[in-house]
């Protein structure tokens, strides 16, 4: 990719709407909260640590990151950890963030959610001070604990509801269809909640489709196996359904054998309105720009399909229709400038 594309691209205004912000746990972070809240980690050094970061599917990966996050203990910590993640974004030219966050793995160790929730609200509210970045907070339920557990979750956020925009569903995908999960997320939908869901990243196209029946979606996680069922693409398509696709999460986690064979271009050309994230950064190997300039790299994506993306990182979020056009017309306004 050219040097001109690449820094189009670093400028191009960007929304990331999948980010798990215990997956921006960086190393040198990880052993720092450990210090301050003396914890003992698996780990000898940074170095070992993201030696240990080589995984084969989403259930290696997600061991390293529970045990990672184990380290977080204190309303700062979470205050910390998300404003890190903004300044690295701010970096990356992104201005707005759709960040999840896993309640049931703090609460369960006796971390109390109003020390996760405020942390983390203390830290966007930062961002948008400093950096003039907004965000959003969606409250992820751990999909391979049972579903009572994802309702007494629910219920434990209910003071913090009118600052939780929406609720998701992650953790290990095989064996845990969405419908499982169906009575809690009705209850989120009866109180004006958002739903996301991970679905169709090791998961067959059924449980997109369960994603969109049982739980009625508003926005696909992943999503990348619906490219098996033309229907459901079709479906997908015509909904004007924004799929968060993470590729250097999809290529650490073996959902592609390489990033020049991803499926993103496909998508697109597809009609379906996919976006670019990062996942879970500090484990997979980049942020949100690296996760555009190195698929655009493989993929020699043009400075159209670049644009399209960024495009649809805004019209996939949950703003309101006033701040889209905002940021649509900055795209715009790049874009007509003329090309370096
Ligand atoms: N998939 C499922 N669960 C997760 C992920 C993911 O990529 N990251 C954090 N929890
Ligand atoms: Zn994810």
């Amino acid at each position: 990719m050219t040097p001109g594309l690449a820094s189009f691209t670093r400028l191009l205004p960007k929304a990331e709407l999948h980010l798990h912000i215990e997956g921006s746990l960086e190393p040198e972070q990880m052993f720092a909260f450990a210090k301050r809240n003396r914890v003992a980690l698996p780990f000898a050094n940074v170095g070992e640590a993201r030696a240990a970061y080589a995984f084969s599917k989403l259930q290696d990966f997600l061991d390293i990151y529970y045990a990672g996050a184990g380290v977080l203990l204190q309303e700062e910590d979470f205050h910390d950890l998300a404003l890190a993640y903004f300044e690295r974004l701010h970096a990356d030219g992104g201005v707005h963030a759709e960040i999840s966050f896993d309640p049931q793995t703090h609460t369960d160790r006796g971390v109390p959610f109003d020390a996760v929730a405020g942390g983390l609200l203390a830290g966007m509210a930062a961002a948008r001070e400093k950096f003039g970045i907004t965000s959003a907070l969606i409250l992820c339920f751990l999909r391979h604990l049972p579903e009572e557990n994802a309702i007494a979750a629910l219920r434990m956020a209910e003071p913090w509801l009118d600052r939780i925009i929406g609720v998701g569903l992650d953790s290990s995908e095989a064996g845990h269809p969405p419908r499982k999960f169906a009575r809690v997320f009705a209850a989120a939908r009866e109180r004006g909640l958002k739903c996301v869901a991970h679905a169709g990243e090791e998961g067959p196209p059924e449980y997109v489709l369960e994603a969109l029946d049982v739980l009625r979606i508003d926005r696909l996680d992943h999503g990348n196996r619906s490219l098996e069922d033309a229907g459901l693409v079709r479906r997908l398509a015509a909904s004007g359904m924004a799929l968060t696709v993470c590729p250097l999460s999809n290529l650490r986690l073996c959902v592609v054998k390489d990033l020049a064979a991803h499926p993103i271009r496909k998508m697109l050309e597809l009609g379906l309105r996919a976006t670019i994230n990062s996942d879970d950064p500090a484990y997979f190997g980049g942020y949100l720009l690296d996760n555009y300039l190195r698929t655009a790299g493989a993929l020699s994506l043009t400075r159209a399909e670049i644009t399209a993306l960024a495009r649809n990182s805004f019209l996939g979020s949950f703003l309101d229709a006033a701040s889209v056009s905002r940021h649509l017309a900055a795209i715009d306004r790049l874009e007509a400038a003329p090309a370096v």
